[in-house]
Protein backbone atom coordinates (compact mmCIF):
# COMPACT_ATOMS: atom_id res chain seq x y z
CA UNK A 1 0.00 0.00 0.00
CA UNK A 2 1.26 3.49 -0.80
CA UNK A 3 0.30 6.15 1.35
CA UNK A 4 0.21 9.71 0.68
CA UNK A 5 0.59 12.72 3.02
CA UNK A 6 2.43 15.10 4.62
CA UNK A 7 5.09 13.27 6.48
CA UNK A 8 7.23 14.24 9.40
CA UNK A 9 9.62 11.67 11.49
CA UNK A 10 12.77 12.22 12.88
CA UNK A 11 15.25 10.31 11.67
CA UNK A 12 19.07 9.34 12.37
CA UNK A 13 19.95 12.30 14.41
CA UNK A 14 16.72 12.93 15.68
CA UNK A 15 16.22 16.27 13.39
CA UNK A 16 13.21 16.48 12.15
CA UNK A 17 12.18 15.12 8.19
CA UNK A 18 9.59 16.85 6.88
CA UNK A 19 8.13 16.36 3.55
CA UNK A 20 4.93 18.33 2.29
CA UNK A 21 3.87 15.82 -0.47
CA UNK A 22 5.45 12.39 0.69
CA UNK A 23 4.66 8.75 -0.29
CA UNK A 24 5.37 5.97 2.17
CA UNK A 25 4.95 2.45 1.12
CA UNK A 26 4.43 -0.53 3.29
CA UNK A 27 4.46 -4.02 2.42
CA UNK A 28 2.61 -7.03 2.96
CA UNK A 29 4.88 -8.08 6.51
CA UNK A 30 4.27 -4.62 7.99
CA UNK A 31 7.50 -2.88 6.82
CA UNK A 32 7.95 0.39 5.30
CA UNK A 33 9.64 -0.23 1.93
CA UNK A 34 9.98 3.31 0.50
CA UNK A 35 9.45 6.70 1.66
CA UNK A 36 10.44 10.11 -0.88
CA UNK A 37 8.62 12.45 -2.24
CA UNK A 38 5.07 11.58 -4.31
CA UNK A 39 6.60 11.69 -7.59
CA UNK A 40 9.67 9.54 -6.93
CA UNK A 41 8.30 7.07 -5.08
CA UNK A 42 4.78 6.77 -7.12
CA UNK A 43 7.24 6.27 -10.24
CA UNK A 44 9.39 3.70 -8.83
CA UNK A 45 6.04 1.35 -7.21
CA UNK A 46 4.00 1.41 -10.43
CA UNK A 47 0.95 -0.56 -9.85
CA UNK A 48 0.80 -0.10 -5.43
CA UNK A 49 -2.63 0.62 -4.53
CA UNK A 50 -2.93 4.37 -3.06
CA UNK A 51 -4.67 6.15 -0.20
CA UNK A 52 -4.76 9.23 -0.49
CA UNK A 53 -4.75 10.96 3.28
CA UNK A 54 -3.85 14.30 2.25
CA UNK A 55 -4.93 16.98 3.74
CA UNK A 56 -4.11 14.82 6.92
CA UNK A 57 -0.47 14.20 8.31
CA UNK A 58 1.53 10.97 8.78
CA UNK A 59 3.94 10.85 11.65
CA UNK A 60 5.55 7.64 13.40
CA UNK A 61 3.89 6.19 16.22
CA UNK A 62 4.06 7.32 19.51
CA UNK A 63 6.24 5.27 22.61
CA UNK A 64 4.93 5.61 26.22
CA UNK A 65 7.43 4.08 27.79
CA UNK A 66 5.80 4.00 31.23
CA UNK A 67 2.18 3.89 32.98
CA UNK A 68 0.33 1.52 35.35
CA UNK A 69 -2.94 -0.21 33.61
CA UNK A 70 -5.09 -0.55 36.83
CA UNK A 71 -4.56 2.99 38.19
CA UNK A 72 -6.33 3.83 35.39
CA UNK A 73 -9.80 4.04 37.42
CA UNK A 74 -7.37 6.02 40.20
CA UNK A 75 -6.47 9.19 38.12
CA UNK A 76 -6.15 13.13 39.50
CA UNK A 77 -6.81 11.87 43.06
CA UNK A 78 -5.58 14.94 44.30
CA UNK A 79 -3.59 15.92 47.19
CA UNK A 80 -0.73 13.93 48.54
CA UNK A 81 2.61 12.80 47.82
CA UNK A 82 3.90 9.70 46.82
CA UNK A 83 3.71 7.50 49.59
CA UNK A 84 0.61 8.29 51.62
CA UNK A 85 -1.35 8.83 47.78
CA UNK A 86 -0.30 5.40 47.24
CA UNK A 87 -1.64 4.31 50.38
CA UNK A 88 -5.05 5.97 49.95
CA UNK A 89 -5.60 5.67 45.82
CA UNK A 90 -3.14 3.35 44.10
CA UNK A 91 -3.57 0.22 46.10
CA UNK A 92 -7.17 -0.16 46.76
CA UNK A 93 -7.71 0.42 43.03
CA UNK A 94 -4.70 -2.33 42.55
CA UNK A 95 -6.69 -4.78 44.31
CA UNK A 96 -9.80 -4.58 42.02
CA UNK A 97 -7.31 -6.65 40.06
CA UNK A 98 -8.04 -9.55 41.77
CA UNK A 99 -11.15 -9.78 39.66
CA UNK A 100 -9.71 -11.24 35.71
CA UNK A 101 -12.86 -9.84 33.99
CA UNK A 102 -12.33 -7.10 35.21
CA UNK A 103 -8.62 -6.59 34.55
CA UNK A 104 -9.44 -7.54 30.74
CA UNK A 105 -12.03 -5.11 31.00
CA UNK A 106 -9.75 -2.55 32.14
CA UNK A 107 -7.24 -3.55 29.84
CA UNK A 108 -9.38 -2.96 26.40
CA UNK A 109 -10.61 0.46 27.41
CA UNK A 110 -7.00 1.38 28.68
CA UNK A 111 -5.44 0.11 25.15
CA UNK A 112 -8.33 1.42 22.97
CA UNK A 113 -7.24 4.69 24.65
CA UNK A 114 -3.81 4.88 23.98
CA UNK A 115 -4.16 3.92 20.09
CA UNK A 116 -7.16 6.64 19.76
CA UNK A 117 -4.35 9.06 21.22
CA UNK A 118 -1.66 7.77 18.67
CA UNK A 119 0.40 5.68 20.85
CA UNK A 120 1.79 2.29 19.13
CA UNK A 121 4.38 1.53 21.64
CA UNK A 122 3.31 0.77 25.35
CA UNK A 123 5.34 -0.12 28.34
CA UNK A 124 3.01 -1.14 31.24
CA UNK A 125 2.70 -2.21 34.81
CA UNK A 126 0.07 -4.53 35.41
CA UNK A 127 -0.80 -5.54 39.30
CA UNK A 128 0.49 -8.48 41.29
CA UNK A 129 -1.86 -10.42 39.96
CA UNK A 130 -0.96 -13.74 37.53
CA UNK A 131 -4.48 -14.16 35.78
CA UNK A 132 -5.15 -10.36 35.51
CA UNK A 133 -2.16 -10.04 34.01
CA UNK A 134 -2.32 -13.09 31.27
CA UNK A 135 -5.85 -11.03 30.45
CA UNK A 136 -4.26 -7.97 29.77
CA UNK A 137 -1.61 -9.29 27.32
CA UNK A 138 -4.73 -11.36 26.02
CA UNK A 139 -6.26 -7.74 25.35
CA UNK A 140 -3.18 -6.10 24.25
CA UNK A 141 -2.45 -9.08 21.34
CA UNK A 142 -6.42 -8.59 20.28
CA UNK A 143 -5.60 -4.56 20.21
CA UNK A 144 -2.80 -4.73 18.36
CA UNK A 145 -1.06 -2.59 20.17
CA UNK A 146 2.84 -3.27 20.40
CA UNK A 147 3.12 -3.99 24.34
CA UNK A 148 6.35 -4.74 26.76
CA UNK A 149 4.30 -5.41 30.00
CA UNK A 150 4.70 -7.26 33.42
CA UNK A 151 3.14 -7.93 36.78
CA UNK A 152 4.38 -5.92 39.25
CA UNK A 153 6.30 -7.61 42.20
CA UNK A 154 6.25 -6.77 45.60
CA UNK A 155 7.12 -8.89 49.16
CA UNK A 156 7.16 -6.44 51.75
CA UNK A 157 5.88 -2.61 52.83
CA UNK A 158 2.55 -3.17 50.88
CA UNK A 159 -0.91 -4.34 52.10
CA UNK A 160 -1.98 -7.93 52.86
CA UNK A 161 -3.96 -8.64 49.82
CA UNK A 162 -1.31 -7.18 47.53
CA UNK A 163 1.86 -8.56 49.30
CA UNK A 164 3.47 -11.52 47.52
CA UNK A 165 5.74 -14.51 48.99
CA UNK A 166 8.83 -14.11 47.07
CA UNK A 167 9.11 -17.04 45.60
CA UNK A 168 5.64 -17.00 43.80
CA UNK A 169 6.23 -13.50 42.61
CA UNK A 170 9.32 -14.81 40.44
CA UNK A 171 7.92 -18.31 39.65
CA UNK A 172 4.84 -16.33 38.68
CA UNK A 173 6.41 -13.64 36.92
CA UNK A 174 8.57 -16.32 34.77
CA UNK A 175 5.73 -18.21 33.78
CA UNK A 176 3.85 -14.81 32.33
CA UNK A 177 7.39 -14.22 30.99
CA UNK A 178 7.34 -17.81 29.09
CA UNK A 179 3.83 -17.34 27.84
CA UNK A 180 4.18 -14.01 26.29
CA UNK A 181 7.38 -12.53 25.81
CA UNK A 182 8.21 -12.73 22.24
CA UNK A 183 4.66 -13.66 20.74
CA UNK A 184 3.76 -12.41 17.47
CA UNK A 185 7.08 -11.77 16.12
CA UNK A 186 8.16 -9.73 19.19
CA UNK A 187 5.31 -7.53 19.12
CA UNK A 188 4.13 -8.28 23.06
CA UNK A 189 7.16 -8.57 25.03
CA UNK A 190 7.95 -9.01 28.58
CA UNK A 191 9.26 -6.70 31.48
CA UNK A 192 10.20 -8.22 34.90
CA UNK A 193 8.56 -5.33 37.25
CA UNK A 194 10.03 -4.92 40.49
CA UNK A 195 7.57 -1.76 42.21
CA UNK A 196 10.24 -0.19 43.60
CA UNK A 197 13.22 -0.74 46.47
CA UNK A 198 10.53 -0.27 49.52
CA UNK A 199 8.35 -2.95 48.23
CA UNK A 200 10.79 -5.51 47.36
CA UNK A 201 13.78 -7.42 49.39
CA UNK A 202 17.05 -7.59 47.94
CA UNK A 203 15.92 -11.60 47.32
CA UNK A 204 12.98 -10.63 45.20
CA UNK A 205 15.13 -7.57 43.46
CA UNK A 206 17.89 -10.34 42.73
CA UNK A 207 15.74 -12.70 41.54
CA UNK A 208 13.78 -10.41 39.14
CA UNK A 209 17.59 -9.54 37.67
CA UNK A 210 18.49 -13.04 37.19
CA UNK A 211 15.42 -13.83 35.27
CA UNK A 212 15.41 -10.19 33.10
CA UNK A 213 18.77 -11.99 31.92
CA UNK A 214 18.26 -15.57 31.59
CA UNK A 215 14.92 -14.60 29.29
CA UNK A 216 16.70 -11.29 27.41
CA UNK A 217 13.10 -9.39 29.08
CA UNK A 218 13.02 -6.37 30.08
CA UNK A 219 13.37 -4.33 33.36
CA UNK A 220 11.39 -1.91 34.48
CA UNK A 221 10.68 -0.18 38.27
CA UNK A 222 10.90 2.97 39.76
CA UNK A 223 13.69 5.67 41.24
CA UNK A 224 14.35 8.49 42.69
CA UNK A 225 11.14 10.04 42.42
CA UNK A 226 10.05 12.00 46.07
CA UNK A 227 12.41 12.86 49.01
CA UNK A 228 10.81 10.81 51.46
CA UNK A 229 11.18 7.49 49.42
CA UNK A 230 14.91 8.58 49.11
CA UNK A 231 14.73 8.79 52.83
CA UNK A 232 12.74 5.16 53.43
CA UNK A 233 15.01 3.55 50.95
CA UNK A 234 18.37 4.35 52.62
CA UNK A 235 17.11 3.22 55.96
CA UNK A 236 15.94 0.00 54.33
CA UNK A 237 18.79 -0.78 52.51
CA UNK A 238 21.73 0.97 55.03
CA UNK A 239 24.48 -1.21 52.96
CA UNK A 240 23.75 0.39 49.83
CA UNK A 241 25.79 3.60 48.61
CA UNK A 242 22.68 5.37 47.07
CA UNK A 243 19.42 4.24 45.84
CA UNK A 244 20.65 3.27 42.67
CA UNK A 245 23.02 0.83 44.10
CA UNK A 246 20.09 -1.10 45.20
CA UNK A 247 19.26 -1.82 41.90
CA UNK A 248 22.99 -2.01 40.83
CA UNK A 249 23.90 -4.33 43.35
CA UNK A 250 20.72 -6.69 42.45
CA UNK A 251 21.89 -7.29 39.34
CA UNK A 252 18.93 -5.01 37.67
CA UNK A 253 20.70 -2.36 35.93
CA UNK A 254 21.32 -3.47 31.86
CA UNK A 255 20.52 -1.88 28.54
CA UNK A 256 16.71 -3.40 28.58
CA UNK A 257 15.70 -1.65 31.79
CA UNK A 258 13.46 1.27 32.37
CA UNK A 259 13.88 3.56 35.26
CA UNK A 260 11.09 6.17 35.93
CA UNK A 261 11.29 9.57 37.37
CA UNK A 262 14.84 9.88 37.87
CA UNK A 263 14.65 13.27 39.24
CA UNK A 264 16.76 13.73 42.37
CA UNK A 265 19.99 11.57 40.96
CA UNK A 266 23.52 12.27 41.99
CA UNK A 267 26.37 12.90 39.61
CA UNK A 268 27.38 9.21 40.37
CA UNK A 269 24.04 7.19 39.86
CA UNK A 270 24.12 9.21 36.64
CA UNK A 271 27.08 7.25 35.53
CA UNK A 272 26.31 4.35 37.31
CA UNK A 273 23.08 4.53 35.33
CA UNK A 274 24.75 5.81 32.11
CA UNK A 275 27.68 3.17 32.09
CA UNK A 276 24.50 0.22 32.65
CA UNK A 277 22.98 1.55 29.15
CA UNK A 278 20.05 1.87 31.47
CA UNK A 279 17.31 4.15 30.19
CA UNK A 280 15.43 7.16 32.17
CA UNK A 281 11.64 7.35 31.87
CA UNK A 282 10.51 11.56 32.45
CA UNK A 283 7.40 11.44 33.34
CA UNK A 284 6.85 15.36 33.53
CA UNK A 285 2.40 15.43 34.80
CA UNK A 286 3.15 12.75 37.24
CA UNK A 287 6.30 14.69 39.30
CA UNK A 288 4.29 18.18 39.03
CA UNK A 289 0.81 15.83 40.29
CA UNK A 290 2.70 14.37 43.05
CA UNK A 291 5.04 17.61 43.73
CA UNK A 292 7.65 15.18 43.62
CA UNK A 293 10.08 17.64 41.30
CA UNK A 294 11.12 18.77 38.30
CA UNK A 295 13.52 16.59 36.51
CA UNK A 296 16.13 18.55 34.98
CA UNK A 297 15.77 16.82 31.19
CA UNK A 298 18.15 19.05 29.79
CA UNK A 299 20.46 18.87 31.77
CA UNK A 300 20.48 14.97 31.86
CA UNK A 301 20.10 14.96 28.06
CA UNK A 302 23.33 16.85 27.91
CA UNK A 303 25.07 13.84 29.95
CA UNK A 304 24.27 11.70 27.50
CA UNK A 305 21.84 10.00 29.40
CA UNK A 306 19.16 7.89 27.39
CA UNK A 307 15.95 9.40 28.10
CA UNK A 308 12.36 8.61 26.80
CA UNK A 309 8.49 9.68 28.00
CA UNK A 310 5.81 8.11 30.13
CA UNK A 311 2.18 9.13 31.00
CA UNK A 312 2.65 7.37 34.43
CA UNK A 313 -0.89 7.06 34.39
CA UNK A 314 -2.70 6.93 37.71
CA UNK A 315 -0.01 10.01 39.02
CA UNK A 316 0.14 11.10 35.35
CA UNK A 317 -4.07 12.38 34.80
CA UNK A 318 -4.27 10.52 31.31
CA UNK A 319 -2.93 8.28 28.58
CA UNK A 320 -2.17 11.66 26.19
CA UNK A 321 1.10 11.57 25.56
CA UNK A 322 0.89 14.99 23.41
CA UNK A 323 0.00 16.35 26.94
CA UNK A 324 3.19 14.89 28.50
CA UNK A 325 5.79 16.49 25.51
CA UNK A 326 4.02 19.70 26.38
CA UNK A 327 4.77 18.85 29.94
CA UNK A 328 8.23 18.57 29.12
CA UNK A 329 8.73 21.76 27.49
CA UNK A 330 6.56 23.36 29.49
CA UNK A 331 8.43 21.96 33.33
CA UNK A 332 11.32 23.23 31.28
CA UNK A 333 10.32 26.70 31.20
CA UNK A 334 9.75 26.59 34.82
CA UNK A 335 12.98 25.43 35.69
CA UNK A 336 14.67 27.73 33.37
CA UNK A 337 12.29 30.89 34.76
CA UNK A 338 12.60 29.32 38.52
CA UNK A 339 16.70 29.52 37.89
CA UNK A 340 17.40 33.06 36.20
CA UNK A 341 14.94 34.22 38.86
CA UNK A 342 16.77 32.74 41.79
CA UNK A 343 20.12 34.04 40.08
CA UNK A 344 18.94 37.91 39.81
CA UNK A 345 17.22 37.83 43.14
CA UNK A 346 21.04 36.43 44.32
CA UNK A 347 23.18 39.25 42.40
CA UNK A 348 20.78 41.88 44.50
CA UNK A 349 21.79 40.50 47.80
CA UNK A 350 25.25 42.05 47.20
CA UNK A 351 27.27 39.43 48.45
CA UNK A 352 31.03 39.34 48.49
CA UNK A 353 31.80 37.55 44.73
CA UNK A 354 33.06 34.36 45.72
CA UNK A 355 30.01 33.43 48.24
CA UNK A 356 28.05 34.23 45.18
CA UNK A 357 29.44 32.16 42.97
CA UNK A 358 29.49 29.37 45.57
CA UNK A 359 25.40 29.88 46.33
CA UNK A 360 25.08 29.81 42.43
CA UNK A 361 26.74 26.72 41.72
CA UNK A 362 25.40 24.78 44.21
CA UNK A 363 21.95 25.86 43.58
CA UNK A 364 22.45 24.84 39.62
CA UNK A 365 20.66 28.61 39.08
CA UNK A 366 22.65 28.49 35.90
CA UNK A 367 19.60 28.76 33.24
CA UNK A 368 18.97 25.52 31.71
CA UNK A 369 17.54 26.39 27.88
CA UNK A 370 14.13 24.99 27.74
CA UNK A 371 13.27 22.15 25.66
CA UNK A 372 11.04 22.80 22.24
CA UNK A 373 8.29 20.77 20.74
CA UNK A 374 10.53 19.24 17.84
CA UNK A 375 12.63 17.84 20.64
CA UNK A 376 9.81 16.67 23.20
CA UNK A 377 7.92 14.84 20.07
CA UNK A 378 11.57 13.38 18.99
CA UNK A 379 11.79 12.03 22.45
CA UNK A 380 8.57 10.49 22.22
CA UNK A 381 9.11 8.27 18.88
CA UNK A 382 12.62 7.88 18.04
CA UNK A 383 13.89 8.38 22.05
CA UNK A 384 11.49 5.85 23.35
CA UNK A 385 12.37 3.44 20.80
CA UNK A 386 16.22 3.84 21.60
CA UNK A 387 15.03 3.42 25.17
CA UNK A 388 13.90 -0.06 24.18
CA UNK A 389 16.60 -0.42 22.36
CA UNK A 390 14.60 -0.90 19.22
CA UNK A 391 15.62 2.20 17.67
CA UNK A 392 16.74 0.12 14.01
CA UNK A 393 12.82 -0.83 14.36
CA UNK A 394 10.64 1.73 15.02
CA UNK A 395 10.29 5.34 16.28
CA UNK A 396 10.40 7.14 12.88
CA UNK A 397 9.44 6.54 9.16
CA UNK A 398 12.47 4.92 7.34
CA UNK A 399 13.01 2.09 5.07
CA UNK A 400 13.35 -1.47 6.53
CA UNK A 401 11.41 -0.35 9.74
CA UNK A 402 8.29 -1.67 10.70
CA UNK A 403 4.81 0.23 9.58
CA UNK A 404 3.76 1.96 13.05
CA UNK A 405 2.47 5.28 12.14
CA UNK A 406 -0.20 7.54 13.00
CA UNK A 407 -2.24 9.86 10.75
CA UNK A 408 -3.14 13.13 12.22
CA UNK A 409 -5.56 16.08 11.29
CA UNK A 410 -3.58 19.44 12.70
CA UNK A 411 -6.77 21.28 11.20
CA UNK A 412 -8.54 20.10 14.58
CA UNK A 413 -6.52 21.97 16.57
CA UNK A 414 -6.09 25.11 14.74
CA UNK A 415 -8.35 27.77 15.22
CA UNK A 416 -6.81 29.18 11.89
CA UNK A 417 -8.69 27.42 9.31
CA UNK A 418 -7.23 28.93 6.27
CA UNK A 419 -3.73 28.64 7.77
CA UNK A 420 -1.01 28.34 5.24
CA UNK A 421 2.51 26.49 4.52
CA UNK A 422 4.58 26.73 7.80
CA UNK A 423 7.67 25.27 9.78
CA UNK A 424 6.67 22.02 10.66
CA UNK A 425 7.83 23.20 14.48
CA UNK A 426 5.07 24.87 14.80
CA UNK A 427 2.36 23.01 13.88
CA UNK A 428 4.07 20.40 16.15
CA UNK A 429 3.77 23.23 18.55
CA UNK A 430 0.11 22.97 18.27
CA UNK A 431 -0.34 19.29 18.37
CA UNK A 432 1.14 19.14 21.63
CA UNK A 433 0.13 22.25 23.14
CA UNK A 434 -3.70 22.00 21.74
CA UNK A 435 -4.16 17.96 21.84
CA UNK A 436 -7.34 16.83 21.45
CA UNK A 437 -8.01 12.98 20.40
CA UNK A 438 -10.08 14.27 17.16
CA UNK A 439 -6.49 15.17 16.11
CA UNK A 440 -5.73 11.54 15.71
CA UNK A 441 -7.50 9.68 12.45
CA UNK A 442 -6.17 6.45 12.80
CA UNK A 443 -3.21 4.71 14.25
CA UNK A 444 -1.28 1.78 12.57
CA UNK A 445 1.41 -0.83 13.65
CA UNK A 446 3.17 -3.00 11.52
CA UNK A 447 0.98 -1.71 8.66
CA UNK A 448 -2.41 -3.02 10.29
CA UNK A 449 -4.94 -0.57 11.04
CA UNK A 450 -5.69 -0.71 14.95
CA UNK A 451 -7.52 2.92 15.10
CA UNK A 452 -9.91 4.87 12.84
CA UNK A 453 -12.01 7.85 13.49
CA UNK A 454 -13.72 6.82 10.26
CA UNK A 455 -14.64 3.25 11.52
N1 LIG B 1 6.57 4.30 43.06
C1 LIG B 1 6.20 3.05 43.43
N2 LIG B 1 5.00 2.74 42.92
C2 LIG B 1 4.60 3.81 42.22
C3 LIG B 1 3.43 4.10 41.44
O1 LIG B 1 2.51 3.28 41.32
N3 LIG B 1 3.38 5.32 40.87
C4 LIG B 1 4.37 6.24 40.99
N4 LIG B 1 4.26 7.42 40.39
N5 LIG B 1 5.47 5.99 41.70
C5 LIG B 1 5.59 4.80 42.30
FE1 LIG C 1 4.89 4.83 37.86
Amino acid sequence: MLFRAHLLSPHGSMVLRDIPDSAMVVDAAGRIAAVGTFPDVAAAHPGEPLLDLRPHWILPGLVDLHSHLPQYEAVAMDGEELLPWLKAHIFPAEIRFEDPQWAALAARIYFRDQLALGTTTTVVYGSVHLEATHRAFQEAETAGIRTIMGKVMMDQHSPDRLREDTDASLAQSEELCAAWHGRDGGRLQYAFTPRFAPTCSMALLRGAGRLAEKHSAFVQTHLSENLDELRWVHELFPAAKDYTDVYAGAGLLGPRTLLGHCIHLSPSERGVIRAAGAAIVHCPRSNAFLKSGIMPLRRWLDEGLTVGLGTDVGAGPSLDLWAEMAMACTASKLRWADQHTQGRRLDGLGLPEADRARIHQALGLEPDPPIAPAQAFALATLGGARALGMGDRIGSLEPGKEADFIVVDPARVDPAPDRGPEPAEQMLGRLLYRSRPAMVRASYVRGRLCHSQDA
